[in-house]
């Protein structure tokens, strides 16, 4: 394979170096174009740009594949747990038994969040969306453990913020919840299991003994598992973005969960549901949406379709439209909503305006389906898609600061005025 390509501008010809990954992706390294050549690229959106080499996840759009450190997603969803998968994530390699318990029990015993924060929540409206909370309650914790502050910590420190932020955070969503319902929070149990302790946390209450049903602690495990990373996506990119300023951990990961509220990004998981209840009270045509998502003249758009990289299917959703049926089937529970998801899927991929464009449902479509079926409510999915992302993020974080990336610091192509002389405002006409 070659290792240098040659970029012609007028008379002249420059030599860049050729990138080439594990999987034989190639990239072009343009790093230093414009010192030979004046010359930046332009890539709005960064549709064609990579951002950083990276050793934690593999993702092949047109083959529908993605590989956590190798490792096929489908044999993670399938056999592994969430906590097993962040350490995998985070640390490289599947840990041993011995390191597995450790990770579980430092997780464990991290989970109490300081008693001052619970007056935050106490300054919110019961209607403040739980992202807007989490963001916040994220960023706090950095007022808590000032060594996290440090640019260069110790490796243990280091470990340290890495496992407070993972075993606090189930709680802070748990209590963002309680709080919207005006229930009593509930505090950790640290005999329990990671996923069965959220659960707990959510949905029981302080006077009653709760066992999650295995059928909801493994979906939910699923779910975290098939959430957990997905290489330069928007909210990713944006953690180390600013990671790469040095900022610390916490104020790092608070902008991911800011850039992951978006609708065209996590935010779908709550749009979609809205939309699929839209259709359910408009009587269920859905040929009329159909139509609507095609028309250019026409804002909405099939929420839970399409995506930037997968062209050809999005591997979590075919695993969690299966998970849907299972959860659906095993907690016997009707919902219309899914049939309506799968009545769209089907007329979607037969029609030519999708088949055209590639878009196939993807990994929103139908999570939020399994959500309700565990009683969440709509505006807690896009957080439950932050606790799942956690792992993901810290991972590419911790490489971009072990790799001692500089600071990123696009550039633009100016399209404004030239320069002009300022005019006195009684000038102005
Ligand atoms: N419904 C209707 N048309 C669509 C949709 C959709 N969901 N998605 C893309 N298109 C059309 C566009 O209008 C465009 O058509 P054109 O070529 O005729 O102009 C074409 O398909 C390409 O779309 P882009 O917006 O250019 O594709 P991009 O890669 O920029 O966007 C995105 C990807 C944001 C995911 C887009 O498909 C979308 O908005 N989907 C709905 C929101 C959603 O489900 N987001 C979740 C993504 S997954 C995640 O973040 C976890």
């Amino acid at each position: 394979m070659a290792d240098k390509a040659k970029i012609n501008i007028g008379a002249n010809e420059y030599e860049v170096p050729i990138v080439t990954g594990t999987e034989n992706e190639q990239g072009l390294d343009i790093s230093k174009l414009r010192a030979q050549s004046g010359l930046i690229t332009l890539d709005v959106g960064f549709k064609n740009t990579g951002s950083t080499t990276s050793a934690i996840t593999f993702l092949n759009g047109e083959e529908g594949i993605l590989r956590y450190r190798g490792y096929p997603i489908e044999q993670l969803a399938g056999q592994s747990s969430f906590v097993e998968v962040s350490y995998l994530l985070i640390f490289g390699e599947l840990p041993t038994q011995k390191q597995l318990d450790q990770f579980s029990h430092d997780l464990r015993v991290h989970t109490l969040v300081h008693e001052d924060m619970k007056k935050f929540f106490d300054g919110y409206p019961s209607v403040a969306h739980p992202m807007g909370q989490l963001a916040s309650m994220v960023c706090s914790l950095s007022a808590y453990y000032p060594k996290s502050l440090n640019p260069d910590p110790t490796p243990e420190d280091r470990y340290m913020t890495i496992i407070r932020l993972l075993a606090k955070m189930p709680t802070l969503i748990s209590w963002i919840y309680k709080k919207s319902i005006g229930h009593p929070i509930m505090y950790p149990n640290n005999n329990l299991d990671y996923v069965s302790n959220f659960l707990r946390m959510t949905f029981g209450n302080p006077a009653e003994e709760f066992a999650a049903s295995p059928i909801v602690v493994d979906a939910m495990n699923k779910l975290l598992i098939l959430h957990a990373d997905h290489e330069q996506n928007c909210s990713t990119s944006t953690v180390r973005v600013v990671g790469s300023s040095h900022a610390n951990l916490y104020a790092s990961i608070t902008a991911g969960i800011t850039a992951l509220w978006g609708p065209l990004h996590g935010g779908a998981n709550q749009a979609v549901i809205e939309m699929l209840e839209a259709i359910k009270a408009d009587g269920g045509n859905i040929d009329k949406w159909i139509a609507r998502a095609k028309d250019k003249n026409d804002p909405f758009r099939l929420m839970g379709f399409g995506h930037r990289v997968y062209k050809n299917f999005d591997p979590r959703a075919r695993i969690i439209k299966k998970a849907a049926d299972d959860v659906l089937e095993s907690l016997g529970l009707e919902d219309e909503i899914l049939d309506i998801a799968k009545q769209i899927e089907e007329v979607a991929l037969r029609d030519e305006y999708f088949v055209e464009r590639k878009l196939y449902p993807n990994v929103d479509f139908y999570s939020g389906i399994i959500y309700r079926a565990l009683g969440f409510p709509t505006e807690m999915f896009t957080v439950l898609f932050a606790l799942g992302r956690l792992p993901g993020w810290i991972a590419q974080w911790k490489e971009m600061r072990e790799q001692k990336q500089p600071i990123s610091r696009p550039r633009q192509i100016y399209t404004g005025p030239n320069e002009r002389p300022y005019v006195p405002i009684d000038k102005r006409g």
